[in-house]
């Protein structure tokens, strides 16, 4: 399938390491991919489901104590001892691999070893980049498939280049006491061993495209960012790029597919995709930032995904789609999930092949679905895909928006005074813990720039490659703003009706961008005039709720500027001085 001398001799080395009985290269094609599921199917690996109602998905459970990202046992491992820092998980290269090499030695013997070139971005773009990843699992060769760009197109981007990132997966016997996913950047290499979970074993994905990506984009100039990518369209047909990074659970799938509400579909306005989850971003030759989404299908939460908070996901994962530690529907051999609708099938198998009565289940406080369980949904099922999807230069973007849940402190929105006081912004980013107790606040998780699992570097080192950035871009940086909208009244409830809805503050957010409207100037940046968030044809939402989203608490704000002091001290003296100064800068405005 390729001359590539590099990539033929790591494949060499794979199968020297772990002495597979033999090796297929994954082409791409549609044959080779139907004879995988046609094994898959026969081995119990994948269960296919009812065709007429969902071509060509299936489902899969993983095991039991395998059902999401391990932070903990997630490691980069670089020569730079400065890159163990809070947040980063960092190891000696080399003492890594002296402990991994033996987990790896002939795991692969008597199963197949699958080698997947891969394409990360459009082919054809500059921006985009190959990775060659080894497993012998064809439940990751079928999310790859999906995920990326695969095969014959993928090694002609490579061409005769050694530029590839190598991927080595093994599920060998999914032993959590021995689980790693370990990143080297500097040899563009990714370990992962002893898990099938999605996150941890689709290597292009959060370990390439966030971890190894973000490092190369610190070394090469540009930003590998946990952001959405989407696009607003006006009446007269032109689009402006929002990218946007909440931590995972805080609603960037849901954003980046919202449907506009009618005081903006009757105008004409649309919404489109270009990402859910990632955004690689490049300085252009006009100078302006531009973004593509490195992927090629949708990774999301099933749970809480239906006709009325997502109809564009659900649509999405009609056909296609490979579904993970979701319900089985027993009645029609279909899949359930917590949310998809009121009622569960009473004939049900849930997500650990357990057969139950749906209704009786539940109601003694079983969850049917896995609330990590996903769909993996190809892009181009999207009704709403961007028509720049596969554009190799990517999308000029023109703000960036941070957020996060927020029960108190942070408003609705707010902008933030320069591109070093939004770099300051998005260093204090922060989720809390969703609390089910009424009113109950939870508890602070730092998360910055939504980042904390996917640095792959020393974070001091990466705030300051932003500020860097900055500078570089000049006048032509997108502005930055930040969301909430999760804030909460005194019995815990939602104030902000969100998901479509939220289309009224990214309104708000263009409309600064181009100097169409006025701010009120706050000690934490600028604030909306509240009747300036459209809330034509919301019920029960009143200008006065505005005022009441947009309040800013000082004691609150001045713990929360201590929280991010601390963060500094925990990072390390890495963090940039400029942060330092933004941080005592809000203080004091706080103090006033
Ligand atoms: P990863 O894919 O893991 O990175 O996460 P994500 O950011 O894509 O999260 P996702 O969109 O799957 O988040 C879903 C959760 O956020 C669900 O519980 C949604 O109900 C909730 N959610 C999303 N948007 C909103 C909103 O506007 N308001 C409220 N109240 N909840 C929202
Ligand atoms: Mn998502
Ligand atoms: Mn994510």
């Amino acid at each position: 399938m390729t001359s590539n001398q590099h990539v033929l001799d790591w494949v060499k080395e794979m199968e020297e390491l772990m002495t597979p009985d033999k090796t297929i290269w994954i082409d791409g094609s549609e044959g080779q991919l139907r004879a995988l599921r046609e094994q898959a199917f026969a081995t119990g690996e994948l269960t296919e489901l009812n065709q007429e109602e969902l071509p060509g998905c299936v489902l899969h459970h993983t095991a039991k104590n395998d059902v999401a990202r391990v932070e903990d046992r997630t490691f980069i491992c670089t020569s730079n001892k400065a890159d163990d820092c809070m947040m980063v998980n960092w190891m000696d290269p080399n003492e890594m691999k002296a402990k991994l090499l033996p987990l790896y030695k002939n795991v692969m013997a008597g199963r197949t070893m699958y080698v997947i070139p891969y394409c990360m971005g459009p082919i054809g773009s500059p921006f985009s980049k190959v990775g060659v990843e080894v497993t012998d699992s064809i439940y990751v060769v079928l999310n790859m498939d999906i995920m990326t760009r695969v095969g014959v197109k993928a090694l002609r981007q490579l061409g005769d280049s050694n530029d590839f990132v190598r991927g080595q997966h093994a599920r060998a016997d999914i032993d959590p006491e021995n689980r790693y996913i370990v990143q080297f950047p500097e040899d563009n290499a990714i370990w992962s061993i002893n898990s099938g979970y999605g996150g941890n074993v689709l290597l292009g994905k959060k370990c390439f495209a966030l971890r190894i990506a973000s490092y190369q984009g610190y070394k090469e100039g540009w930003m590998a960012e946990h952001m959405l990518i989407l696009g607003i369209e006006d009446p007269q047909g032109n689009v402006d790029y929002i990218t946007a990074a909440f931590p995972s659970a805080c609603g960037k799938t849901n954003l980046a597919m919202l449907i506009p509400p009618e005081v903006y579909a009757k105008q004409g306005y649309k919404v489109w995709t270009v990402g859910d989850d990632i955004a690689w971003m490049h300085i252009g030759d006009d100078g302006r930032l531009y973004a593509i989404n490195p992927e090629n299908g949708f990774f999301g939460v099933a749970p809480g995904t239906n006709e009325k908070s997502n109809p564009n996901a659900l649509h999405t994962t009609m056909k296609g789609t490979i579904f993970t530690n979701v319900a089985h529907n027993l009645e029609n051999n279909t899949v359930w999930w917590e949310g998809l609708d009121k009622n569960p099938p009473e004939d049900v198998q849930e997500w650990t092949g357990l057969a139950v009565d749906g209704k009786e289940y539940i109601a003694n406080g079983g969850k049917l679905a896995h609330p990590n369980s996903r769909f993996t949904a190809p892009a181009a099922n999207c009704p709403c895909l961007s028509k720049e999807f596969n554009n190799p230069n990517g999308v000029p973007v023109t703000a960036m928006v941070f957020g996060g849940r927020r029960a108190k402190t942070a408003p609705l929105v707010y902008q933030s005074f320069s591109w070093a006081h939004g770099v300051y912004v998005g260093s204090a980013m922060a989720s809390e813990t969703t609390a089910a107790a009424a009113g109950a606040v939870g508890v602070v998780r730092r998360d910055p720039m939504a980042m904390r699992p996917f640095f792959g570097y020393n974070v001091g080192d990466y705030f300051a490659h932003w500020l860097e950035m900055g500078k570089k871009l000049g006048d032509k940086a997108p502005k930055i703003f930040n969301v909430n909208w999760f804030r909460t009244d005194d019995e815990g409830h939602f104030i902000w009706p969100g998901f479509g809805d939220n289309m009224r503050v990214l309104m708000w957010i263009l409309k600064r961008c181009k100097g169409e409207a006025e701010a009120v100037e706050t000690a934490i940046g600028y604030e909306p005039k509240p009747e300036d968030i459209d809330i034509t044809g919301l019920d029960g939402v009143t200008v006065d709720t505005i005022k009441g989203l947009l309040d800013v608490d000082k004691e609150l704000w001045l713990e929360d500027v201590k929280g991010v002091e601390e963060l500094y001290a925990q990072i390390g003296d890495h963090v940039p001085a400029e942060l330092h100064a933004e941080a005592a800068a809000l203080r004091e405005r706080l103090s006033k």
